[in-house]
């Protein structure tokens, strides 16, 4: 057990010795920020003093190299480093007079910019910058906040770190913080860091290596104690016992809808569900109750979580649900009026962004998937804390007025205000079958450069999974899935949709689009591709439809449906009896349910494509010889035979009908439900009538 929670020291002296100091520090920056027992993800930021040349005297100059602000430490690149003069800091320093200025000192130290770097610096920039070391690591791990958010996080600092670390209370990071920690590391020469109250660990050195070995160091020392010491079982033991697996699965499939429609009118949300062990001891425990509310210590923690969590019971209906999300907002508009000051930002969404479901485990919702589950993560390291400190000592969130100003901070709310506006989709949740093909991957492509999550479903299971790893290298693994289905099988559908829920929290977008094709003269269609050809299309979008609509309507939020059906659908085509009858048969489901759906705002509309050869799988089969045969022409001549047919004159390809998908699932067709639109360069017989 002690060996496992040890961090071991990464640092290959072979690989480090071909670098420069930047690189050295990237090096690192790159492998603290790879354990997130050493610090949460963006959290922390590291530094070195280096010797430089000025670009325009050619001098030697010192440059500050410090993580600027965004990214990670774990992931981020050389040009994640803001780098400043040492000698401008420092005058910045001599004319700081007091705390009103701090905002001002931020803006100054564009000033300090040393060879127009555009990395923005951040914050901490002076908790570097005024430490006389060289290089200083500044980490939030669990272990060190746990002892920096008890109440008796003096004696505790002592105790642990017998002197090697000083303690500074909490203060909100700027340059009056910088200022004492400069101090004090100047004041205490035989001191290798701090412990920032309820916040982290600053540590500092001569060397990289050293830095690093003694952020390790330190983290393994708090970790150790606390193993030690720790009263068990943690948070006074189980209260609740955990639901079995498949239980607390279906029960987060039950909520997570009903919360996600309650929370997502103005803005759609998506979610994330975790029973991970050590969140199901939280959520679990005695200690739930006293310890939820008192909120997150450390300010990365709340600014990802909100200040507290809710606690949402496993067998919530209805009504108590609306009770407790309407309970939440009201506490978070009496949070804000009483903190708030005359200048402060206009209240954001007063949603909770956790919710703790004893018995189950945690369910996160955020404006799209990458941020929910991320936001989990900051709760488990909250989680974390709470263990720690409420096992050796008292555990205290931040002051409410200290963590309001940290979440309505001018700087914070300019960051907000630079951010690109939200894209038209974001949040949103789409589930598309027949996603491997062509028509299904175009329409999958177009919702995820909207910022649409989407799940594509398919039989086909490697096609799929090379479509599905395509589109996460374009946009982000947090942005797709893949399920492997027939839309045919009643169980093999419902566990699809559910997928889709367990993943996303909820459901927008249905498009039915999956399809084979068939044709045969009448007297030559067997009742096996009959049955076939009606099972998949007309069946198979019922099923779809029909799971899909049960999801939407949970969630009381409307949705909308877009059926792929076809040309052949409304005009009638000889030798493909079967599959006319099928598309006829989902436009007309389609209607049905648009009367059905419509009180419900669930709108489903059709696009009717004809003849997209290209990208398409149904054309590289028997289709395209019947076809060929039947127009009598050479199956190559069969694009340009269709091109010259439209009145258009032009080639369909499938990113065109998914600019009909598009239309139909956002909100830009808001206003229309039972319709149709027709995606084939014009041809009089699918003329409306
Ligand atoms: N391409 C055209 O010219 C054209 C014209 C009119 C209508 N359509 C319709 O467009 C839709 C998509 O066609 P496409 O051109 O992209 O074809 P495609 O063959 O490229 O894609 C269809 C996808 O559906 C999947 N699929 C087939 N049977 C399935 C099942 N039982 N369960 C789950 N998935 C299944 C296939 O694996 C494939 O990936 C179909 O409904 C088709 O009828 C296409
Ligand atoms: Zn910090």
């Amino acid at each position: 057990m002690t060996k496992e929670i040890l961090l071991p020291s990464l640092w290959d002296d072979a690989k480090a010795a071909a670098m420069d100091e930047p690189g050295k520090l990237l090096y690192r920056s790159n492998l603290l920020g790879s354990d997130l027992r050493i610090t949460n993800f963006g959290g922390g930021n590291t530094s070195a003093k280096v010797a430089a040349r000025d670009p325009l005297s050619g001098d030697e100059v010192q440059v500050l190299w410090v993580k600027g602000s965004g990214g990670d430490i774990g992931s981020m690149k050389l040009d994640g480093f803001a780098t400043l003069y040492m000698d401008r800091l420092i005058q910045l320093r001599a004319q700081y007079r007091s705390l009103d200025q701090e905002d001002a000192m931020v803006e100054a130290l564009g000033h300090c910019i040393w060879n127009l770097n555009p990395r923005a610096p951040s914050i901490d920039t002076w908790l570097h910058g005024f430490v006389p070391q060289a290089h200083v690591d500044h980490v939030h791990s669990d272990a060190v906040i746990a002892i920096a958010a008890s109440t008796d996080q003096v004696r505790l600092t002592e105790e642990i770190f017998g002197g090697a670390l000083g303690y500074l209370p909490w203060q909100r990071p700027g340059i009056d913080l910088g200022i004492k920690l400069g101090r004090m590391a100047e004041e205490n020469p035989k001191l290798k860091g701090v412990v920032l109250g309820q916040h982290g660990l600053f540590t500092w050195a001569d060397t990289a290596k050293d830095c690093y070995l003694l952020t390790l160091e330190m983290i393994n020392k708090a970790a150790l104690w606390l193993e030690a010491t720790e009263k068990r079982p943690a948070f006074g033991g189980e209260k609740v016992p955990a639901l079995p697996a498949e239980d607390r699965a279906a029960t987060a499939r039950r909520l997570m809808p009903l919360i996600r429609g309650r929370i997502g009118r103005d803005e759609a949300k998506a979610g994330h569900f975790t029973d991970a062990p050590a969140v199901l001891e939280f959520v679990n425990s005695h200690a739930l109750e006293q310890l939820a509310p008192l909120g997150t210590s450390c300010p990365d923690h709340f600014l990802r979580t909100k200040i507290k969590p809710l606690v949402v019971p496993a067998d919530a209906d209805d009504s108590t649900l609306d009770a407790l999300l309407a309970g939440y907002r009201t506490d978070y508009a009496a949070y804000y009026d009483r903190c708030k000051r005359p200048n402060s930002p206009a209240m954001r969404d007063p949603n909770a962004v956790i919710f703790l479901v004893p018995g189950v485990g945690m369910i996160s919702f955020a404006k799209d998937k990458a941020t929910a589950r991320i936001s989990a993560e900051f709760y488990l390291n909250a989680i974390n804390v709470m263990r720690g400190a409420s096992g050796v000592s008292t555990y205290q969130g931040l002051p409410e007025q200290e963590a309001f100003d940290i979440e309505y901070w001018l700087l914070e709310e300019a960051k907000l205000q630079r951010m690109p506006k939200p894209k038209a989709m974001q949040g949103r949740v789409a589930f598309i079958t027949g996603g491997a093909g062509g028509i299904g991957s175009a329409s999958a492509e177009r919702l995820l450069r909207e910022g649409c999550n989407v799940v594509l479903a398919d039989i086909d299971k490697s096609a799929l999974d090379e479509v599905v790893a395509g589109f996460g290298k374009r946009f982000g693994r947090d942005m797709v899935r893949g399920v492997t289905m027939d839309v045919t099988s009643e169980a093999q559908v419902i566990a699809a949709v559910e997928y889709t829920v367990a993943e996303y929290g909820g459901l927008d977008v249905v498009v039915n689009n999956a399809g084979i094709t068939s044709a045969a003269a009448v007297e030559d269609t067997t009742l096996a591709m009959w049955n076939r050809t009606m099972d998949i299309l007309s069946t198979g979008y019922f099923l779809v439809g029909r799971e899909g609509y049960r999801v939407l309507k949970a969630q009381g939020n409307g949705g909308s449906m877009v059926f792929i059906s076809s040309k052949n659908g409304v005009a009638a085509s000889p030798g493909a009896s079967a599959y006319c009858t099928a598309k006829a048969a989902e436009i007309h489901l389609a209607r049905c349910m648009a009367l059905e759906g419509a009180p419900l705002g669930i709108r489903v509309n059709v696009v009717n494509p004809d003849a997209v050869l290209r990208g398409s799988k149904i054309w590289q089969g028997e289709w395209s010889q019947q076809r060929a045969a039947s127009n009598k022409i050479a199956v190559s001549d069969l694009e340009e035979h269709y091109r010259k047919r439209s009145l258009l004159q032009r080639s369909v390809f499938p990113e065109d009908i998914a600019e009909g998908v598009y239309f139909f699932a956002s909100d830009l067709s808001a206003k229309s439900t039972g319709n149709f639109l027709n995606v084939d360069a014009g041809n009089p017989v699918s003329f409306t009538r």
